[in-house]
Parts: C-alpha cells; structure tokens; sequence
C-alpha cells in the first residue's frame, strides 16, 4: 500500500466535509500504514501548525471521533501554500516527496488538471509507481473530457489514474453488482422480456447553495446524469463480467453506456423535462429558488434507452432534482405483468406490476412487490393484495463516508471502483447528444417550487413508489 497522499484543494469544502474525516476514519480504525502521512496543498498560506490548527477547528465537533485519533491525523499532515499553474514552485515544493510510493489527488476544478500534471511531472510524482486521483468533473463535454484525458495519458499509464465517482465508493451501490451476479433469481429474469421499465431517482433536499458559481456552467444534467446517475444505469444494465477485476468491469459498464441511444431534437421533447427551482418549503424550512441568467436546470428527468439485446425498448427512466420534499436515491425495476391473469380482484389492470425496489439513500433496503392472497375470500372469487418482501440486509452493516473504500483503493491500488478514461467519453457523449437536442428543440427549463417533485410535466416520469411520501405535491 502506497503510504504518501498528496492533497491537493487541501482547504477546499470536499476536503474539509468528506476526505480528512475519511482519513480520520481510516486511522481510527487502523486500516492506513503506519507510515501514512498527508502533503496538503492549497492556496491559502499557512505554516504546517497554522494549517493543523485550521484544520482541527473545523473537524473538531465532537462528533468525527475521539480526539486521540484526529492529533494522530494532524501530526501526519504537513502544508504548502502553491500556485498549480507554477509547474517550478512545484518542483521545487514537491520533488523531495518524489522517491516515496505517492499518492497525488487533485480534489480541485477540472481547469487545474493539466498545469498541476506538468509540475506533478517536474517534481517527479508521476513516475511509475505513483498514482493520480481525479475528481469529477472530468471535463464539461466530450471534447474537454478528451482534451483531459489525453494530457492525462501523455504524463502516466491509465493503469495508474483513478477517476473517482464517489457513488461506487457506496456500500449499497457497490450491492448492486452482488445482488445481480449472487443471485440466479434475479440474473434470469433481469431482461427485456421480464422487465418493463427501470426508474433510477435520486433526489436531495439540498439546494445549491454556496456552489452556485460551478452550478450555473454544469446543472443537473452535467451534475448529476453524467456521472452518478450513468454510473448507476451501468451497474444495472451491464452483461456479467467474465471475472470481477477492474477492467472487466469497466469494459461490461463501457460497452452499455456506448450502447445509449443519442437523443435527438425530435424525441427531446418526448422524452426529457428539465426544471429550476424557486421559492418554496423544504423540510418546513422557506427557502429561496435558484437564480441565475443562464438557462441552467436544477432538476432533469430523461427517458434513455439502451440499443442492445438484453434492453431494447425498455426505458430507463433517469430522475435527478434539488430541493424535492424527501432526499431518497433509488433504483426501481418493475416486471412485466403475467402473461394471463386468472383473478377478479384486483382487475388484470389494477394489479401492481411485480417490483423490485433498491434504496440506496437515506437508508439502504430493498423491497420485493409481490401479489398474494392472505385473506380467506368471504364472496368465493379468490382476492389478491400486494405484499412486500422486505430484504433488508441485517445486522445492517457499518456505515463509512463513500470516500474511505475509495481512499483505500487508490492506496491499494485498485480500479475497480474508478471510471476509466473511456466509459468518462462514452458517458459525455450521451450527455453531449441531450444538451445538443435541447438547444435544437428548444427544450428549456420549467419552474417548480422548491419542496415539490418537479416541473408538472415530470410527472410521468416519476415512479408511483414516490407517491408514498407525497407525489405531485406542489
Ligand atoms: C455531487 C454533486 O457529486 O454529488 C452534488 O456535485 C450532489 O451536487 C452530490 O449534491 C450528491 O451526493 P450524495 O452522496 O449526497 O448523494
């Protein structure tokens, strides 16, 4: 295990919320090398003690672990206040990092990546074998991505670059791929023929708040979809891997999101929404819309669809929002009904289609939706009712920040849970197709109030689940 990470945006949010009580976390629990230290790297200047000070204030709340575990964290740590675009301060910064096993993650916009390349490479830290660690995004269109991941390719080997979608750092999503490869059950009937429609929903009852800067260049689509969102339909509908080693993996989830269907101008309108959110109550709290001269969305909802064998014509309904009335990321798979349906109540019509339902977030559980009848029918004709199959996992397994298994990944060296330079352009290039239709079509975006599911006209695309805590309110 690589013992040496270089931190860069060391005072940036994500560092601050997320990768230093990963670290904090790690090391309680023993899982670093006793020789683990942190470079962080920023651009405010401190001295190492200022920054260990900076730091403390913000993570000692008491609630991220004993305090034992964070001096041990910052005693690790040492700063340097450098300008990225300064490829010889870097050198002169870093290379003494150089003949260590280094780990170097650039948690710092994508505009930074190919000037801190060029010093990481005068410094020496792009040589094999250290790694570099990327944050989304990876660029902001196909072309930007390729631009990205061609400087990238020029200063190290892709066996050596690790692209984090922080949504493959989660427990349950990471579940996806054990529930569909552990299970004969599912695996046979997880296909067109078997499957009417898929729904992958994640909703947050954040706002933009604070990043309303990044927002305005990215919105939903960019956001949310690109990345965390294909990420997911790719787990879902890729083919068993032969083996389940990284570029396995990555080659099954590629070979599917290469297989979306560009949208074009004529079914955008059919097939996409998109929405901004205004004033509005949220968890009881009034809040205030999104505001902002450009056309950016805050919510999108797409129908995609997969030309191959295992998915033809079987939407994927994709749902992202902020400010909705509950925070819930899920994935719904609903079957087709059965061939000839014998009952007389419920109607052939009424009877909900067999389900299975995969929360992720807030909290993990996966319901099966099945029909059966319990009752002893008072009127002769026998009475179906839906019943749920409830499979949550139990004892329910510690819960970790998304970032700890990624950390250690990278440390360790494992892929597996990174995206790969060419399902990043597969992705974009989907992408790239909705946005270019929407401009085409003129597909623009619709106001909702904030603590509503959405634009009116999104709801088609939700699935009825939601409708337990309050569809179409609002
Ligand atoms: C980030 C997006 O990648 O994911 C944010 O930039 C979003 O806009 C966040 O809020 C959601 O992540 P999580 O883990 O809270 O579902």
């Amino acid at each position: 295990m690589h013992d040496t990470l270089l931190l860069f945006g060391a005072t940036g949010d994500l560092a601050q919320r997320y990768l230093f009580p990963s670290l904090l976390h790690l090391l309680r629990d023993r899982l670093l090398p006793a020789s683990f230290r942190v470079v962080a790297i920023g651009r405010s200047e401190h001295d190492d003690d200022g920054f260990r000070t900076w730091l403390r204030e913000r993570m000692d709340d008491g609630e991220r672990g004993d305090n034992a575990a964070l001096d041990d964290l910052l005693q690790r740590i040492v700063y340097h206040s450098i300008d990225l675009n300064d490829a010889d301060a870097m050198k002169a910064a870093l290379s003494r990092y150089a003949d260590r096993a280094a780990v170097s993650y650039l948690s710092t916009p994508p505009d930074l990546f190919a000037p801190a390349c060029l010093g990481l490479k005068a410094a020496g830290l792009l040589e094999d074998p250290s790694r570099l660690v990327l944050e989304k995004p990876i660029g902001h269109d196909l072309a930007s991505a390729r631009a990205i991941n061609a400087t990238l390719r020029a200063s190290l080997d892709e066996s050596r670059i690790f692209r984090i979608d922080h949504y493959l750092g989660k427990a349950p999503v990471q579940n996806l791929l054990a529930l569909r490869f552990g299970n004969t059950l599912l695996e046979a009937v997880w296909e067109r023929r078997w499957i009417e429609s898929v729904d992958i929903i994640v909703a947050e009852t954040a706002g933009v708040d604070g990043r309303e800067g990044y927002y305005a260049g990215y919105g939903a689509l960019r956001d949310m979809v690109q990345n965390h969102m294909l990420q997911l339909l790719a787990l879902i509908a890729m083919e068993p891997p032969s083996e389940i080693d990284a570029d396995s993996i990555r080659d099954e989830k590629r070979k599917v999101l290469r297989a979306l269907r560009p949208m074009t101008a004529a079914d955008a309108a059919r097939d996409s929404v998109r929405g901004r959110y205004g004033d509005g109550v949220v968890d009881g709290v009034a809040v205030k819309g999104f505001q902002h001269e450009s056309d950016v969305g805050t919510f999108v909802a797409l129908r995609a669809w997969i030309d191959n064998w295992r998915w033809s014509g079987v939407p994927f309904r994709l749902v992202t929002g902020k400010r909705m009335p509950a925070r819930a990321t899920e994935v719904v798979v609903s079957f087709r009904p059965v061939s000839h349906w014998l009952f007389d109540r419920p109607s052939a019509e009424r009877a909900p289609p067999n389900r299975m339902r995969m929360r992720l977030q807030p909290q993990e559980t996966i319901e099966l939706g099945l029909m059966g009848s319990l009752a002893a029918p008072e009127w002769g004709a026998t009475e179906l009712q839906p019943m749920s199959l409830d499979l949550t996992m139990s004892p329910t397994p510690k819960r970790r920040i998304a970032y700890e298994r990624l950390m250690i990944d990278a440390l360790k060296g494992d892929q597996t849970l990174f995206v790969r330079d060419d399902e990043v352009e597969a992705a974009w290039r989907w992408i790239d197709s909705v946005s270019d239709a929407w401009r085409e079509a003129g597909v623009g975006t619709q106001p909702y109030p904030a603590g509503s599911w959405g634009p009116p006209a999104a709801a088609p695309f939700l699935p009825t689940t939601l409708s337990g805590n309050g569809k179409r309110k609002g």
